[in-house]
């Protein structure tokens, strides 16, 4: 019997439906590129006439990558073969192309948008070429279409309209980076999904399949950029055995537009026989000092970088913690943050290299307020460093709390570039655990006004540039992965991942967009169910919030694992790593004054700010407790009394889980069923997790009201 191609293709495609079904097993693997087949059969219908076969100009890696997803990834979502070919002879050919290799499409297609568009942006548009229907998409450079063919499948992914099709893109931010907290003995600070994906015994003999995985994923976002190791940073990192490794990783990810930068120790060169207790750790060196204004340290990083862009050509540059929770630094010389980076950017200067040097300082000599610290010692040296110097700083001006005001420094270094540090892994917030989503509080953050030219001065247009004309621009995550079968141990924790790319290439998404994307690409593409997850992802920081560090309090966490709440904690090696340094309850009332009257923080931020903040009754409530010790009996805007809101505000928090957990629960057989219970066990443990948050805190913070705990 004569089986026609059809028919063939018809068993394929109900073959993949099937497997595609909740029935089956989905190990999270494929992250948001599963390429699953259209499930609304009109739109199936009219993409499949839309698209007939693929053409990719150039010859590259990165062209090969392009036609490889183009080609999987069309044949997975419309069921059908999508051939490549180099000819244009039918309707429906995607055309991806740089303008200087597509004379072919010059005539037909607006391409002039093109040139603004710089290296990494990309344009799809569709039209006619010699009479033909076919689809651009087009970029100066490859890596622009590379960005461009993952955003034409995510339109399919998410069941876009393809017809009239005319998208322009390009990120406003220059360096989008993860940074990874990962150790050379490959454990992950911080890492709550397994060990670090770099295998550095094996490197760079073998090199496992999922670096280049891991680059393909960052590359469908836009990240350009990876810092491999902690910012903890071993010195064993710059030895030539290693460099040798990281060249490797760099081999592979370049053809996905993504560098390698690299987390230094800033006592490298010192030898471990001059090692000294306070540089933490010796160097790999031969020098007594490291010292930034000595000749011999200052030639030893210069050979160090020509070293390094000897192995790693396209090199990205350098993370650096200095003076920061014992790491060595310029200041073990009385020298200052400026002297320490532009000793080191004037190493990488001739190679186009940067340095992001952390602002996450707090010595306790500064100021008695951890809150003001890197302010008081960073505003001074605005203007002191060298043009290839990020300072790099975190959202906010303690750490990455559930809740935090945007840290001050961002409105007051008009003349340092400056860098968004994000954290992807949830430290503070239920590590991989809890079901999260991120990209509220991030909006929020970037969101904040911070006034520094006035009105509608956001910390958006500070990070890319456009308040102070920064002449380059940045933003870190620190990574959430790790060597997990999914990757980022919670299966929603992918989002997170998801979310900060496409927050990094373009911060105006809303957060609400990006889970909708997200959900359509990993999960379902069903409207109701849709909606439904999106609710419960949207909703899930504030709840967070609630129950573990409501009305403005943080840092209560449990000391050193950051899991669980710790309010009672007050034994350690220093009063800043407490919780009643924070919190400050007793018996007239709890939270932190930080007005004109306490540690004046408030004078940190621009006017009017500092003035709404200062007054009790125009600070926001959810900073409340952040700026003011506040009485038991103060009256809130709900009426509720602070005591009573704290206990409205638990109760919300930990009754949002409980939702969750409920909504979740009726989504049985209709996502697939791996997903399913995995999001099922972990949802049982927040909720109960949650619980304990909010009993622990209300049970502490009772011994100093001495109310009754409501809301139960
Ligand atoms: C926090 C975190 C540390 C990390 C540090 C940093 O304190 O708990 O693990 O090293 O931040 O960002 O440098």
């Amino acid at each position: 019997m004569k089986i026609s191609g059809k028919i063939i293709l018809f068993i394929i495609f109900i073959c993949q439906c099937i497997h595609h079904s909740p029935a089956f097993s989905d190990d999270g693997y494929e992250l948001w590129m599963k390429y699953h087949p259209v499930s609304d059969a009109l739109k199936l219908k009219t993409y499949r006439q839309q698209i007939s076969s693929i053409m990719v100009s150039g010859t590259s890696e990165t062209c090969q990558i392009i036609r490889d997803e183009l080609k999987n990834g069309l044949n997975g979502l419309l069921g059908k073969k999508v051939p490549l070919t180099t000819s244009l002879s039918r309707n429906g050919l995607i055309i991806v192309g740089t303008l200087e290799n597509l004379n072919m499409i010059k005539k037909s297609f607006d391409t002039k948008q093109l040139l603004a568009l710089g290296k990494e942006g990309f344009l799809i548009q569709s039209g006619k070429v010699a009479g033909y229907r076919c689809t651009i998409i087009s970029a100066n450079d490859e890596i622009g279409l590379l960005y461009g063919a993952f955003h034409f499948l995510r339109l399919i992914q998410t069941q876009t309209d393809l017809d009239k099709i005319f998208i322009i893109s390009k990120s406003i931010i220059q360096y989008r980076l993860l940074n990874h907290w990962d150790n050379l003995d490959g454990r992950v600070e911080r890492g709550y999904a397994g060990r670090s994906l770099w295998k550095w015994n094996e490197l760079p003999e073998k090199v496992d399949g999922r670096y280049s995985d891991y680059a393909r994923a960052n590359a469908s976002l836009g990240i350009n950029g990876t810092v491999l190791n902690n910012v903890n940073a071993n010195p064993d990192i710059l030895k030539p055995e290693y460099l040798k490794k990281v060249a490797k990783l760099a081999e592979v990810f370049r053809p996905y537009g993504i560098r390698v930068f690299l987390s230094i120790n800033f006592s490298s060169p010192i030898s471990a026989k001059f090692h000294i207790e306070r540089s933490r750790r010796a160097g790999i060196g031969d020098l007594s000092t490291s010292d930034p204004m000595n000749p011999e340290v200052r030639q030893w990083w210069k050979d160090k970088a020509a070293e390094i862009y000897r192995f790693i050509p396209d090199f990205g540059g350098f993370l650096v913690k200095a003076n920061s929770e014992g790491m060595p630094g310029p200041q073990d010389y009385n020298r200052t943050h400026a002297d320490g980076a532009n000793m080191l950017a004037e190493a990488l200067s001739s190679y186009s290299g940067v340095v992001m040097w952390r602002a996450f300082v707090y010595n306790a000599d500064t100021d008695l307020d951890r809150a003001k610290r890197a302010y008081k010692e960073f505003v001074p040296l605005d203007g002191q460093f060298r043009p290839n110097v990020f300072v790099q700083a975190k959202n906010g001006p303690v750490d990455f709390q559930p809740r935090e005001p945007v840290q001050p420094l961002f409105g007051a270094m008009p003349k340092t570039p400056m860098t968004l540090e994000l954290q992807l892994t949830q430290e503070y917030l239920g590590h991989s655990t809890h079901l999260v989503y991120l990209a509220p509080m991030w909006k929020e953050y970037l969101e904040f006004d911070l006034y520094a030219k006035g009105p509608g001065s956001t910390l958006a247009k500070v990070v890319d540039g456009s308040l102070f004309d920064y002449k380059m621009t940045g933003i870190a995550g620190v990574a959430n992965i790790g060597d997990d079968r999914n990757w980022c141990g919670h299966f929603f924790a992918q989002a997170n991942w998801y979310a900060y790319g496409r927050l990094a290439w373009d911060h105006t998404l809303s957060a609400d967009q990006i889970a909708n994307e997200w959900i359509r690409m990993s999960l379902t593409n069903e409207d109701s169910l849709v909606l439904t997850i999106k609710k419960m992802m949207m909703g899930s920081r504030e709840a967070c919030v609630n129950y573990m560090t409501p009305l403005g309090l943080h840092h209560i966490m449990q000391p050193d694992f950051h899991y669980g709440p710790g309010p009672d904690h007050a034994n350690a090696p220093r009063l800043d790593w407490t919780s009643v340094y924070y919190h400050r309850a007793d018996s007239t009332g709890l939270g932190f004054d930080r007005t004109t009257s306490g540690s004046n923080a408030v004078s940190q931020y621009f006017s009017p700010l500092r003035e709404e903040f200062n007054d009790i009754y125009t600070c926001p409530e959810k900073y409340l407790l952040w700026f003011h010790h506040v009485p038991w009996n103060y009256v809130m805007h709900s009426g509720r009394t602070l005591w009573q809101e704290l206990c409205y505000k638990y109760y919300s928090g930990t009754g949002y889980v409980d939702q969750m957990a409920t909504t979740w629960a009726l989504l049985k057989g209709r996502i697939d069923s791996q997903i399913f219970q995995h999001v099922t066990d972990r949802l049982k443990k927040q909720q109960k997790d949650a619980k304990i948050w909010r009993d622990t805190c209300l049970n502490y913070f009772q011994r100093f009201s001495q109310m009754e705990i409501v809301g139960k």
